[in-house]
């Protein structure tokens, strides 16, 4: 037995000594292969032993590769390559409606960019609670929910069917946020005893906010107990009213509605003086500094 291991490996010993390098076989040996417009890899074409082994696909001549035919009953009723946008903060709907889709066959749900596997069936798999899906027998309808959509979650997901090879339907995510805006901001000049009105209007939002606060500083005003505040919502926008504002009213106002970037207006209760007046005497201020500055410097320089 020993005798016939160690004339085995001899031999193979023998066999790599007598074969040319593979490296110069390589330039030798492909002029045919190359003409047939097949790739030459040298390095698999060589077995063990380093002897010349063919491509099978070279000895059957060029084919092509048979895409396996698709066998089933199931469509799509959901259209392919849709585009969603939702508000940051709300619950996306990605709707696939498939019909026909037999016992062995499942609907899953994937996202693209990470190849993340959601949901199978109606089974949710993400670590990820936001995810969830509904199954509905009656629509045939498999819809994947997204709460509280972030923008990371924006990008392609794929519905699809477990078919041979799968099949499936891409929906585009998009998530936008929303942004509040207070009409005449940052700063607002107003005259004790005047009425005030803060206009808030929000911008790229899907749906209107649910809630808008207003606050005074850090205190929420909304339900204040002080009847000269009032809070009138309408579609989009929301509109703070004070009435006799007294220098107490003064202050940071924020408009914060649901879902959506906050905005706020610097309020300034004024007497007497127009606003024009107290930004030039402001003005004059520093320009006053800035000349005392420059006369010492002067005289500092004289001086040396
Ligand atoms: C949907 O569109 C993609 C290309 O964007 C395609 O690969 C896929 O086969 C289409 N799905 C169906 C069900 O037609
Ligand atoms: C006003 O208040 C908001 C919220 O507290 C804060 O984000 C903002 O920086 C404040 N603005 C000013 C001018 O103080």
């Amino acid at each position: 037995m020993k005798t016939k291991v160690l004339l085995t490996v001899l031999v193979d010993v023998l066999l790599v000594f007598l074969t040319p390098k593979v490296s110069v076989c390589a330039e030798n040996a492909p002029d045919w292969p190359k003409s047939l417009g097949v790739r030459w890899t040298p390095t698999h074409k060589f077995n063990s032993a380093g002897t010349w082994t063919p491509d099978p696909n070279l000895l059957l001549g060029e084919y092509e590769e048979e895409v396996p035919t698709r066998e089933t009953k199931a469509y799509f009723m959901t259209e392919n390559n849709t585009v969603i946008t939702v508000q940051v903060g709300t619950t996306a709907a990605l709707r696939c409606q498939v019909y026909d889709v037999a016992e062995h066959e499942t609907v899953s749900w994937i996202r693209h960019r990470d190849h993340h596997l959601i949901t199978v069936g109606a089974n949710t798999y993400s670590n990820d609670e936001r995810f969830q899906v509904t199954y509905s027998e009656k629509m045939q309808d498999w819809t994947l929910h997204v709460r509280y959509a972030q923008p990371r979650d924006a990008g392609v997901y794929e519905c699809q069917l477990s078919a041979h090879p799968p099949i499936g339907v891409f929906t585009t995510l998009n998530v936008i946020e929303a942004i509040a805006e207070i009409e005449g901001g940052p700063e607002r000049y107003v005259q004790t005893g005047s009425s005030v009105h803060l206009r808030c209007t929000l911008k790229h939002f899907t749906e209107p906010p649910t809630y808008v606060f207003w606050y005074h500083a850090e205190h929420m005003v909304n339900y204040d107990s002080n009847a000269r505040i009032t809070v009138v919502p309408r579609a989009g926008e929301s509109e703070l009213q004070i009435s006799r504002v007294t220098k107490a009213d003064s202050g940071n106002y924020t408009c914060q509605p649901a879902n959506a970037r906050p905005a706020s207006i610097s309020l300034h209760v004024i007497t007497g003086e127009t606003p024009a007046a107290m930004q030039r005497a402001s003005a004059t201020e520093v320009q006053y500094r800035f000349s005392l500055a420059l006369i010492s410097t002067m005289v500092a320089l004289i001086a040396l």
